[in-house]
């Protein structure tokens, strides 16, 4: 099973996307963790994109899809993945649509997340993740079990990331409204998108998505 998670910054893509990891076997594909991972490795394309990234612009489509397109040809891509953050523009979408079809996949379900611009920034601003393993979380909405140490590895370190300054989310906004937002109807057109109200609490949203990728 292979899944796209629609939505803007902060509507809890890369929180419900580990949810379907654990539930189901899928991979997570995160766009940008990947960038991210490149910029610490201070690699060629960590350095062309960290720029752009801090001023909360979309990294060129062309960067984008050979990325897709090296992550998804990986043999732990075959047991289904979840696209978080990927497509982003329509022609990441239609790129997709036409790489699938030649490695003779395909999406079963795109998603939307659907929120109130108004809860964004504040998802935003509480949101921090472990130093060591990654695992997410948010200083109202999603606390650690034990304070000040991570429920995955228990490690006591935390980031928060450079993008979520309040500038920069506002620019974010702007590129998923002006970019990202046209999708919507790109997939509606095509009978793939569901939509689940993004502005209920985790658990109530992973529900949700549960029962569209259930439905036969
Ligand atoms: P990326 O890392 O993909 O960021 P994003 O899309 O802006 O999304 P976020 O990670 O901010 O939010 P999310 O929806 O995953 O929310 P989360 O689950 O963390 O991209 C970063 C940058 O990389 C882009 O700006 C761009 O420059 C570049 N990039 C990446 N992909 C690209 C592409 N394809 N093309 C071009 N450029 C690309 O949740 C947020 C917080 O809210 C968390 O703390 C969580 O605990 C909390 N929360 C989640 N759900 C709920 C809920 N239901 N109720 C209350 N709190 C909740």
């Amino acid at each position: 099973m292979n899944i796209i998670l629609l939505g803007p910054p902060g509507a809890g893509k890369g929180t419900q996307a580990k949810e379907l990891e654990k539930k189901h076997g899928l991979l997570q594909l995160s766009t940008g963790d990947m960038l991210r991972e490149a910029i610490i490795s201070g690699s060629k394309l960590g350095e062309e994109v960290k720029t752009i990234m801090e001023s909360g612009a979309l990294v060129p489509d062309d960067i984008m899809i050979r990325m897709i397109s090296n992550r998804i040809e990986q043999p732990d891509s075959k047991n289904g993945f979840i696209l978080d953050g990927f497509p982003r523009t329509t022609a990441q979408a239609r790129e997709l649509d036409v790489m699938l079809e030649r490695k003779g996949m395909k999406i079963d379900f795109v998603i939307e997340l659907a929120v109130q611009y108004d809860v964004l920034t504040q998802r935003i601003s509480g949101r921090y993740n472990c130093t060591n393993c990654g695992a997410g979380y948010h200083d109202e909405f999603q606390k650690p079990f034990k304070e000040g140490i991570c429920d995955q590895c228990a490690g006591d370190q935390f980031s928060r990331r450079s993008d979520d300054k309040p500038e920069t989310v506002k620019a974010r906004l702007s590129a998923y409204e002006e970019q990202t937002a046209p999708l919507l109807p790109y997939y509606r057109k095509m009978n793939s998108l569901s939509s689940v109200n993004a502005m209920a609490e985790i658990s109530e949203v992973t529900l949700e998505i549960e029962s569209v990728i259930c439905v036969p």
